[in-house]
């Protein structure tokens, strides 16, 4: 039995702007349970981002609610839920945010600087090198390709042990190679942890990969399909 760590109810977001009020999601409502890994699939604009963003407690919706890991959103202000955050929540963004004056290994580790937490060098170079930057360390994002920043920003969600990790396309700049071997590092870190996966992707290979894909249109997911029944 498992418990529903993350959980979304009757989420609606609108945006205002000079001449009318869009909206972005609608009632969109979910479901996801310890170590599950979910994939949020849908084409550009339908919302995927919006939603992760909400979810993952870096924004509060106009209307409905968020439950992570047992703590209803709405009821936390910014500080609280960026402690939660800070302390339990993985992320990899479309855009990497990496620190530009530190180096990729002061980068990976940073997640165990912020939480005052010894910091394990060891463990921040292993996970460099297994996405392929080992000799890399002491370089400056800047002086690091796309696909490497990106690479970085994954070892990085990797280091704290994430009870829920947050991917919004992780593999979107990378080459097909590179992208295999982070793919298998990220359901590597979902099985062995029993970290809970969300994951936007365009890739159906890699969503066929999760347990259960929410296909977003418009603002609303459309479908649900759980992989495990076709298996
Ligand atoms: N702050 C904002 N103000 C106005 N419109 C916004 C804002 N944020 C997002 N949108 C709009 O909301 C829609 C959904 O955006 P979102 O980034 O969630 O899409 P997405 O599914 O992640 O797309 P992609 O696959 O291209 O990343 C888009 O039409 C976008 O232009
Ligand atoms: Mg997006």
């Amino acid at each position: 039995m498992s418990a529903s760590v993350l959980f979304a109810k009757g989420i609606t977001q609108q945006v205002s702007t000079a001449t009318s009020t869009l909206t972005i999601l609608q009632d969109v409502s979910l479901e996801v349970e310890s170590g599950e890994a979910i994939a949020l699939v849908g084409v550009s604009g339908a919302g995927k981002s919006t939603l992760m963003t909400l979810l993952a407690g870096l924004d509060v919706p106009t209307q409905g609610e968020v439950s992570l890991l047992g703590h209803s959103l709405s009821t936390m202000d910014g500080e609280a839920r960026a402690t939660l955050r800070r302390e339990s929540v993985g992320f990899v963004f479309q855009s990497f945010l990496l620190v530009p004056t530190l180096t990729a290994l002061e980068n990976v580790v940073l997640p165990q600087l912020i939480r005052s937490e010894p910091i394990d060098e060891q463990r921040g170079k292993a996970l460099l090198e297994s996405v392929g930057l080992a000799g890399r360390e002491h370089h400056l994002p800047s002086q690091l390709s796309g696909g490497e920043q990106q690479r970085v920003a994954l070892a990085r969600a990797f280091m704290i042990r994430p009870k829920i990790l947050f991917a919004d396309e992780p593999t979107g700049n990378l080459d097909q190679h590179t992208a295999q071997h982070v793919i298998e590092l990220l359901f590597e870190l979902n099985k062995e942890h029993g970290t809970t996966l969300v994951l936007v992707t365009h890739d159906p290979a890699l969503a066929k990969r999760c347990d259960r894909v929410l296909t977003l249109a418009e603002g609303q997911i459309i479908d649900e399909t759980s992989t495990a029944e076709v298996s």
